[in-house]
């Protein structure tokens, strides 16, 4: 009998409201991807980089200049110098680089603080690498954090933070005061922390995203994971990078060699070219915030409650004016019954909090968003 390492996982939620989604035919806001195509030019310069010959192994850390426009760009958006030889790393999505960092940190017993709702792939990654998980339960409608909670979490056998701003799936976003408060907890001690932001152009309401590389001291502890997937709707590119003060790179760089040595050509040239034009990224906020729009103004004279998202291309809405049900049959009746996915919330926590709250993703097409909108109104 095959002896599991991960005997506790099953299929995730994401696959599953998908799937039932596809069988109902019903409007599929459930999972994390855009539905509507990738800016045409950056299309074209994938073709022809693919057309003139740029298809064999990339260097093991990434294209050249693609590493350089990174660290152009994090130097230019956020003050903080990563040497674009030896401090950033190309990955086979921010999935790959979470990984890693999880890999090249965690030893067994050392414990991982991990802030739920959480992204889905930290647990496994750390339980694989026999780390143990602490966990801190964020709760609707604000998800704040409590640092005075995380003060008393923190051990001698703490190991790693793992931070995600913006935040998936609450759509949170991390003030000034929590990175210095953060700093104040890790300075002078053997903490590391990853830095999930591949929200980090996603971001409304004129709020500024407060990298971990914004605070000196949390930047030499800092694995910064990022993704262009998220940024310029593709998804299926799976083309993420690692910023990480070399010390830190040199141990990523380890894992990464062996997971995938390196990733997809043409792709990466493909994006350094694209960033030469700052405008590619700059417009993101203003593009998704319209989407957001969308979306809530679809739904503004529903029974569903919300505060708007701050950043990341996720709605939260509390449907405690509808039903009692708890959110998983809630999630799954709609998909049913009225054709519209969602994901519940609840499975973003390891004990399944129940909140009455829903996942909306709204990187949908304008069309998508107002008939779901309409749909959600009428209940
Ligand atoms: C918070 C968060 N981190 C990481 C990822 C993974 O990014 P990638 O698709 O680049 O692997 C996602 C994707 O949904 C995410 O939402």
């Amino acid at each position: 009998m095959f002896k599991s390492k991960l005997p506790n996982l099953g299929t995730t939620i994401f696959t599953t409201m998908s799937a039932l989604a596809a069988e109902h035919g019903a409007l599929n806001l459930s999972q994390g991807f855009p539905n509507f195509a990738a800016n045409p030019e950056l299309l074209r310069l994938l073709g022809m980089y693919g057309a003139n010959g740029f298809n064999q192994y990339a260097p093991m850390i990434g294209v050249k200049e693609l590493r350089d426009q990174l660290s152009l760009k994090t130097k230019k958006l956020y003050g903080a110098s990563y040497d674009s030889e030896t401090e950033v790393t190309i990955t086979s999505g921010a999935t790959e680089a979470i990984f890693a960092a999880i890999a090249a940190t965690v030893s067994t017993r050392d414990e991982v603080i991990v802030f739920e709702p959480s992204y889905d792939s930290y647990l496994p990654a750390i339980e694989l690498c026999g780390g143990v998980p602490v966990y801190i339960t964020l709760y609707y409608p604000d998800f704040v954090i409590d640092w005075d909670l995380v003060k008393s979490k923190i051990s001698d056998k703490t190991k790693l933070i793992i931070l995600n701003t913006p935040h998936n799936p609450t759509g949170s976003v991390f003030s000034k005061n929590d990175l210095n408060k953060l700093a104040e907890l890790i300075e002078d001690r053997d903490i590391y922390l990853i830095g999930d932001e591949v929200y980090e152009h996603i971001i409304f309401d004129g709020l500024i995203h407060h990298s971990l590389c914004t605070n000196s001291v949390l930047k030499e502890k800092s694995f910064i994971c990022g993704s262009f997937g998220k940024t310029f709707h593709i998804t299926g590119w799976k083309i993420g990078y690692c910023l990480a003060p070399k010390e830190l790179s040199v141990e990523f760089r380890k894992i990464h060699q062996y997971l995938t040595f390196s990733t997809f050509t043409p792709a990466q040239y493909a994006l350094a070219k694209y960033l030469e034009n700052e405008d590619n990224y700059l417009s993101i906020p203003a593009f998704y915030q319209r989407k957001r729009d969308v979306f809530l103004d679809s739904i503004a004279g529903s029974r569903f409650e919300f505060i708007p998202s701050q950043g990341s291309f996720f709605q939260n809405v509390s449907y405690r004016n509808i039903t009692d049900t708890n959110d998983t049959e809630y999630a799954i009746r709609l998909t049913k019954t009225v054709g519209v996915a969602s994901i519940p919330i609840s499975v973003f926590y390891h004990q399944k909090l129940d909140q009455k709250v829903l996942r909306f993703c709204f990187a949908k097409d304008d069309q998508t968003l107002k008939k779901a909108g309409e749909i959600l109104s009428s209940l």
